[in-house]
């Protein structure tokens, strides 16, 4: 694993992105949407920057399914969402990829009547998106590799870690080889290990 950013390097960019969201939109009431489950560190620092009146809520999304580490089908569940309508929303996700996730929550998100809907990631991968839109607040343009920490994970495991890190094809053939966290915790508790 090879630090890609620093907690301080973090920091700052979260105060940069809280910046520049109260430059634009002033104090007027925000709805902070974070996307389940990668996004729960940058919301959680996030939110605590942006200063003046805020809201919380969250939606889920996945693409990925175990061990893969290019997308896969898109699943979206937003029925843990309060009545956006007339609402200013912030959309908030770990990393902008493909843009896949971004465009269709943008799109669910504008379809239930919200007033206005922006979106921020902390991460965006230096690659081709598959989608025409952009987010409009990004913290990092990171290289296309695969990154875990500061909420992103690997099959479920090093959301905790404080920095962020770049899986090396090592690293992760080592990891799928390796006996998980995740399935060491499935032995004593069939029910449990993450799911998305
Ligand atoms: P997109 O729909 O392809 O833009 O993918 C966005 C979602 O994929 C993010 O919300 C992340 O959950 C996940 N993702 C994309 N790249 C990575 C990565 O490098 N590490 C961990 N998760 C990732
Ligand atoms: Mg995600």
């Amino acid at each position: 694993m090879r630090t890609l950013l620093t907690p301080e390097q973090l920091d700052s960019g979260i105060v940069r992105l809280a910046d520049a969201v109260r430059a634009d939109v002033g104090r007027r009431p925000l709805l902070v949407v974070g996307v389940l489950t990668g996004s729960i560190v940058v919301v959680a620092d996030l939110i605590r920057r942006l200063d003046g009146p805020i809201c919380v809520g969250m939606v889920w999304a996945s693409s990925y399914r175990g061990t893969a580490t290019r997308p896969g089908e898109l699943d979206l569940r937003l029925d843990l969402l309060p009545d956006i309508a007339g609402q200013e929303v912030l959309l908030v996700d770990d990393i902008f990829d493909s843009g896949r996730t971004l465009e269709a929550l943008v799109t669910e998100l504008d379809r239930r009547g919200a007033a206005r809907v922006h979106s921020l990631v902390l991460l965006r991968k230096l690659r081709r998106a598959e989608v025409a839109m952009e987010p409009e607040y990004v913290g990092f343009d990171i290289p296309d590799e695969f990154v875990v920490g500061y909420g992103l994970d690997f099959n479920g495991e090093f959301r905790h870690l404080p920095y962020l890190a770049a899986l090396d094809p090592d690293d992760i053939a080592a990891i799928r080889r390796a006996p998980s966290n995740v399935a060491y915790h499935r032995q004593f508790d069939p029910a449990g290990g993450p799911r998305s």
